[in-house]
């Protein structure tokens, strides 16, 4: 990911993962005296509007570059941000089994060890509680699928990036495996659905998504 770029994701920057969350968050119920945990909270926007409707929210991201940004842009009282990683919030023996709900928006395909992030998040859950997760599969980002095929192909300029690889782990399993995978890694009940989210975006939001703002180089 390009953490340079923290600044930018925010706005139409993270247009498309705001949609989508917004579509979703009203699954998990969210209550006056529940504790949240946020983990890849990134800019920290949903942490922020989470935490008006709950006693507090723990925004936790791996970059230093996304906490900082959300510290300055999306601190409340209730909220705090920590640098952690996913696989390892588990460890932290304030937060085990500390937080009746948790949340992680668009994360696990930055990693390849997502059982392991299951695992820790969930040890994080107080007996009942809560988690929603939105993750990608490959037909979420075919776009870039895609557009890595034709630049390989092209005449020009596909010498450069021969050697391109994806570092993105995306979630390929189905409905039944990752139910099965849930429940392996620790939660009782695990509902799970694909969706295609059909969004349009204009111009800008699409170029900002994709962190090529026409004033910077990135
Ligand atoms: C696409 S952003 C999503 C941020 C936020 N959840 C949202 O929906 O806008 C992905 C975030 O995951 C974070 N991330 C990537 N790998 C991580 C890891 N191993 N542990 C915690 N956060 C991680 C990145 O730093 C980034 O902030």
């Amino acid at each position: 990911m390009n953490f340079s770029a923290s600044n930018d994701y925010c706005g139409d920057g993270r247009f498309v993962q705001h949609s989508v969350i917004m579509q979703h968050i009203d699954k998990l119920e969210l209550r006056p005296e529940d504790t949240v945990l946020d983990v890849g909270c990134g800019t920290g926007e949903e942490t922020k509007s989470m935490a008006g409707k709950v006693k507090s929210v723990t925004g936790v991201d791996a970059s230093e570059e996304m906490v900082a940004v959300a510290v300055k842009t999306n601190s409340a009282p209730n909220v705090a941000y920590s640098q952690c990683d996913a696989r390892a919030v588990g460890d932290n023996p304030d937060w085990r089994e500390g937080f009746d709900k948790a949340v992680c928006f668009f994360v696990l395909h930055w990693f390849p060890e997502q059982t392991q992030a299951l695992r820790s998040i969930s040890a994080c859950l107080k007996l009942g509680g809560q988690t929603l997760f939105i993750f990608e599969n490959h037909d979420d980002l075919f776009i870039l699928t895609q557009a890595t095929s034709f630049l390989k192909s092209h005449e020009k300029w596909g010498a450069f990036v021969q050697d391109y690889k994806s570092s993105l782990h995306f979630w390929d399993l189905s409905v039944q495996e990752t139910q099965k995978v849930f429940k392996a890694c620790g939660w009782a009940e695990a509902k799970c659905e694909v969706r295609r989210h059909e969004l349009v975006l204009s111009e800008i939001q699409l170029k900002s998504g994709m962190s090529f703002p026409e004033s910077k180089d990135v």
